[in-house]
């Protein structure tokens, strides 16, 4: 599985969103769009209309990270919206199996996402819904704060599950991730890669976005 960087927008001017979108087309595999809804995480940002109006803006597929109550009521929207990958978080779905399969079913690629204190064991049988497991390397809610060297193991013991089940789940990581922290990650067996503040907090994002990949690519598995 080849490395792949989706740059949060949390950390771009959200007046220009089209214009910060632009700066990394052609190097970013993926727009990270964070969906905090002021109850989940203690932020609020945007919705589902902003995120059709990005989708018109951009040809950069779009990742969106709902970090909202009743995701189960809401996700599919963002599918069918025309989402290349849309995550809902364990803790907030209360029919997990059914959401994952509808935003499967509306053509979009299924996420689930675990806060640093979940821990993924609870959750090895519904691998077979799951395109990308999303590990929250910061607590959700803010861009810019410190990567939790804490969540390391479970990188590498979310890598073993998926290697267990043919390997074919895109393990994405999500928070404080930067040329520091990024060899790390990717050691552990993460192969999608979030990153809000060292993307566009750069004078250069696309150039960022392109040290970041190689740091990641020439880091070898450990986990
Ligand atoms: C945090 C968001 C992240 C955030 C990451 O809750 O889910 O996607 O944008 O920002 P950085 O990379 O600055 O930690
Ligand atoms: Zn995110």
């Amino acid at each position: 599985m080849a490395v792949q960087i989706s740059p949060s927008i949390l950390s771009a001017d959200f007046a220009r969103l089209a214009d910060e979108a632009a700066r990394v087309e052609g190097v970013a595999d993926w727009l990270h769009v964070d969906v905090m809804d002021n109850h989940f995480v203690p932020n609020l940002t945007l919705g589902l209309p902003v995120v059709e109006a990005l989708l018109r803006a951009t040809p950069i597929p779009v990742d969106c990270h709902l970090m909202i109550e009743d995701p189960d009521r809401w996700a599919p929207g963002y599918a069918e919206a025309g989402a290349g990958s849309v995550t809902v978080h364990a803790e907030a779905a209360k029919a997990p199996v059914r959401t994952l399969r509808a935003i499967r079913a509306a053509g979009a690629r299924s996420g689930f996402a675990l806060n640093p204190a979940t821990s993924i064991e609870a959750y090895e049988d519904l691998l077979p819904e799951i395109d990308m497991l999303l590990l929250m390397t910061v607590e959700p809610g803010f861009g810019g704060q410190r990567f939790l060297d804490v969540v390391l193991p479970k990188i590498t013991r979310t890598r073993a599950l998926i290697e267990k089940h043919g390997g074919e789940i895109w393990l994405q990581v999500d928070g404080g991730v930067s040329a520091e922290t990024i060899e790390r990650c990717a050691a552990a067996g993460a192969d999608v890669f979030v990153a809000g503040n060292a993307v566009y907090a750069a004078d250069d994002p696309a150039q960022a976005v392109r040290d970041l990949r190689a740091l990641a690519s020439a880091h070898p598995r450990l986990g």
